[in-house]
């Protein structure tokens, strides 16, 4: 009895005292803490936090750096304010991460972006829908399944490999007339662009369109290429400013608008004058023949245009700048006849430097995150490239050591990355080209490891672009490898 009287009079003064008894389950004490408790920058009313970006206190280039700004300041998870006072909570918990993803249900939801969804939603003639990117639910589920099978099947990749090879000669061959006397291309990114240009419209549309071909310089291959980066830095605009476009259109809104427009006029023009060569093509052959339509099957080409050029383009870069910075690292790729080096070298910079930063849910069941009880509906911010360097999660976090996905480290690396190193996603909503740039980048690496010794001498310097992308110019030489 006595006991039993002291165990209710010291639970009272822990309580008063406002420490929690330590006999008192963390898990009980941590979830009564609710959203507006998680730590945070300060909030204004209806602008939320967004006055950070407004004043300049930070940049939206470097809204990754922010991140991890954040992070350092107010723990492993953090309350941003978008407008209206609409809870933004980022998490960086490797647990925290695996909870989110893992407690999706069968339609996942993505924070569309909201700009994209507008503009197509004002024109009907052209969108009967947001699109497979920005829907949700069940009509999301039905675009998903319509569209998409032929670009996720195997066979649609293994038949393309040959066409992939073909079109990393061409991209070498372009290395070789554009480098100067000493081997040296200052400006890469543009190169790499018309690489991402020729491989997804390759895959997608299903024909060569010789955007690598230097005599045959395109000035589609230059609209397109300028309109897909206008749409991302329209969309970062957008996203991130202050969304003054929902009452009149602003500047970026304006850009976004006539990104859509070029990128679509583009499409409908390829599509328009599409031969026979395209009667092999599986892509756009199953989008062309869906029973859904027509307006849909433009837009799903032009989501496909647009969401694999950058990727690629940016993917590519940031590969090239990891090895780049290291010739034993070329060798070892040279030497494994296995390609099993190679690959690990791809997951090495897909840990390090993916050009997606986060990956962003918006949760459908009541989650405890980091003590916090989130409710339903909330938009959470997985935060993947800060967890990718987290000492706690990959020892030698911030350096790149391909090894560690070799070997005896292979199971125990893989099992930590399993829901942190996710470029294409997670889930049913993962990226519906992961099979295709899993093949094609090392097919590309592998080619231009052989031609040339590449030298990435300047440290990495990324910006953010919606994606994170290397700061141009890139400048990297490439000597012929003898
Ligand atoms: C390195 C290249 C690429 C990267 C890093 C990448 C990454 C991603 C990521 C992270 C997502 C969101 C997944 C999620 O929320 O779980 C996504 C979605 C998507 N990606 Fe990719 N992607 C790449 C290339 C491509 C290519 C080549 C295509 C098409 C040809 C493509 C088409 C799409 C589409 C249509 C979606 C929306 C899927 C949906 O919501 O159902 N991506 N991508």
């Amino acid at each position: 009895m006595y006991d039993i009287i002291t165990f209710i009079m010291a639970t009272v003064f822990f309580v008063i005292i406002g420490i929690h008894p330590p006999w008192q389950s963390k898990k009980i004490q941590d979830s009564n803490k609710e959203v507006q408790d998680i730590p945070g920058p300060v909030a204004v009313p209806v602008l939320g936090t967004a006055w950070l970006f407004l004043l300049g206190v930070f940049q939206v280039e470097k809204i990754p750096d922010f991140y991890i700004r954040m992070r350092e300041k107010y723990g492993s998870i953090v309350k941003e304010e978008a407008l209206f006072n609409v809870p933004v909570i980022s998490v960086y918990e490797r647990t925290d991460i695996e909870k989110v993803l893992r407690s999706t249900g069968k339609w996942p939801i993505r924070p569309p972006t909201e700009a994209i969804a507008k503009y197509r939603s004002e024109h009907p003639e052209r969108y009967s829908s947001t699109g497979l990117v920005n829907e949700q639910g069940e009509k999301w589920n039905f675009l998903r399944t319509t569209l998409t099978p032929a670009l996720t099947s195997p066979k649609t990749i293994k038949d393309f490999l040959p066409e992939l090879q073909e079109i990393a000669d061409d991209w070498c061959h372009l290395i070789k007339q554009k480098r100067n006397s000493h081997g040296l291309i200052d400006n890469l990114e543009d190169l790499a662009s018309r690489l991402g240009l020729e491989a997804i419209c390759a895959l997608v549309l299903g024909r060569r369109m010789g955007f690598l071909i230097e005599e045959r310089k395109s000035q589609t291959a230059e609209n397109l290429a300028r309109a897909v980066h206008e749409n991302f830095i329209a969309c970062r605009d957008t996203y991130f400013g202050l969304p003054l476009w929902k009452l009149f259109p602003t500047t970026a809104y304006k850009k976004l608008c006539h990104s859509e427009e070029t990128i679509y006029t583009i499409v409908e023009e390829l599509v328009r004058c599409a031969d026979d060569s395209i009667k092999d093509s599986a892509v756009i052959q199953s989008v062309l023949r869906a029973d859904i339509d027509d307006r849909e099957k433009r837009s799903a080409i032009v989501d496909f245009l647009a969401a694999g050029i950058h990727t690629l383009k940016n993917s590519l870069l940031l590969f090239l700048c990891q090895i780049g910075r290291s010739p034993e690292c070329q060798m070892k790729i040279l030497q494994d006849e296995t390609k099993s080096y190679l690959k690990a070298c791809q997951m090495e910079t897909f840990r390090l430097s993916s050009t997606i930063h986060v990956l962003a849910r918006i949760t459908e069941h009541d989650l405890v995150l980091s003590g916090y009880h989130v409710p339903a509906g909330t938009v959470v911010l997985c935060q993947t490239a800060h967890a990718c360097q987290n000492e706690a999660n990959f020892k030698d976090a911030t350096s790149f050591l391909p090894e560690r996905w070799l070997d005896d480290r292979k199971s125990e690396t893989s099992s930590t990355a399993a829901f942190l190193v996710n470029p294409f996603g997670y889930g049913k909503r993962i990226c519906p080209g992961k099979r295709f740039i899993e093949q094609a980048l090392p097919i590309i690496i592998e080619k231009m490891v052989r031609e040339f010794v590449i030298d990435a001498k300047d440290p990495l310097e990324t910006r953010f672009e919606f994606l994170v992308a290397p700061k141009a110019p890139v400048s990297m030489s490439f000597q012929d490898r003898l």
